[in-house]
């Protein structure tokens, strides 16, 4: 059993509601717990980059009971890039894997917990095996796309917003007799659109792993308008192509692009073919910092503790995870080379059609 005494945390990636429930819950199982010390490494890997390194330790004190209901990250997290290949201000590119690792050592850590989605656990466990870190994971993204784990913290808080959102528009949708389409994160996987789409009652539901037509989606609202229903909701994924199969994208200042902008493309598709007045919400980073939903709060209690006791029993290179109602660990390598999208045959997809909710195929 390896003696741990020292852990490092760091929040990775975009941030999503559950992160400070999981700080919470590793600082009660490695100091309330074992006696250890954790420190709290600020601002994802970009914390190891400055000198002195942006870390501190974390006391049992500093969680009043306050801050695990709260979304967002106490620690700071970065979404900027992988490490290994750094774009610099001037646009040249840069290996900061060595710095990082040097300032992890300053650390003088026996263990890193690292709480980040498929990209980011990806890079945490590179930069492990290049430096010999004892690294454990915790899988978090509202796309919920990690392999391995049925479900990743940050998901169900999202969807619990998607389902708030037509829960909201529905009244209004009806009021003016209207198309609502509403457009839901998830990068590249449709599971925050098809499960708020089931649970919000949506009549379309449109994600990436169904290809879809515009005809369809039209003869669906036409069937609604025969049945006397004078409104539809309609759900569309941000990766979702034009029906020319073009990527939609925003362009950000500063030239990256980012998801965003379907939702428009098909309203007005819908409306050119149908002649129903449409309205478009991009539901957008609401999605990630509304409270955690009591699930949310639940999965990253147990990866919390049980990552933390991975390292008691000297288990490394292991992402935690959920399965059939067990906390599971799995290796790492395991969990990052199996990207998870919706299931086309899937129980979901099933589900949807089941209830006659047109996928736009
Ligand atoms: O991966 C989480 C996520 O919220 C995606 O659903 C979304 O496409 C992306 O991050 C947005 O990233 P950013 O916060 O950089 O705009």
């Amino acid at each position: 059993m390896a003696e741990a005494k020292r852990i490092g945390l760091l929040t990775s990636g975009g941030d999503c509601a559950g992160l400070n429930a999981v700080i919470r819950a590793v600082v009660e199982r490695a100091v309330g717990g074992y006696g250890w010390q954790v420190v709290g490494i600020r601002n994802g890997t970009d914390g190891l980059l400055t000198r002195p390194v942006a870390a501190e330790v974390l006391e049992l004190s500093d969680f009043t009971g306050e801050i695990f209901r709260r979304a967002g990250t106490i620690l700071g997290t970065t979404n900027k890039g992988d490490p290994f290949d750094y774009e610099q201000p001037d646009g040249s590119r840069l290996d900061l894997s060595d710095r990082i690792l040097e300032g992890l050592a300053q650390l003088e850590l026996d263990a890193l917990i690292g709480v980040g989605g498929d990209g980011s656990l990806q890079i945490l466990r590179r930069l492990a095996l290049k430096g010999g870190i004892n690294l454990v994971g915790i899988p978090k993204t509202i796309d919920n796309d990690v392999g391995a784990t049925e479900i990743s913290i940050g998901h169900w808080s999202a969807v619990h917003v998607a389902t708030q959102a037509l829960d909201h528009l529905q009244p209004t949708a009806a009021s003016h007799s209207r198309v609502m389409v509403l457009e839901v994160m998830g990068r590249d996987a449709g599971h925050i659109a098809l499960t708020a789409g089931i649970a919000g009652g949506a009549d379309v539901i449109l994600i990436p792993e169904l290809p879809y037509r515009i005809e369809r989606i039209a003869a669906k609202i036409e069937d609604l308008k025969a049945q006397g229903r004078n409104f539809a909701l309609v759900v569309v994924a941000e990766a979702v192509k034009t029906e020319d199969g073009e990527a939609v994208r925003t362009l950000q200042a500063g030239g990256k692009q980012t998801y965003g902008g379907v939702g428009h493309y098909i309203g007005q598709r819908i409306g050119e073919a149908t002649g129903a007045e449409t309205r478009v919400t991009v539901l957008g980073h609401l999605q990630r910092g509304g409270p955690p939903t009591a699930r949310d709060r639940l999965m990253a209690s147990v990866f919390g503790v049980h990552a933390v006791d991975l390292i008691a029993a000297g288990r490394f290179d292991r992402m935690v995870g959920w399965r059939n109602r067990e906390a599971i660990d799995v290796p790492l390598a395991e969990a990052v080379v199996r990207y998870q999208a919706v299931e086309p045959e899937g129980a979901l997809v099933q589900t949807a059609r089941g209830l006659g909710i047109s996928l736009g195929d």
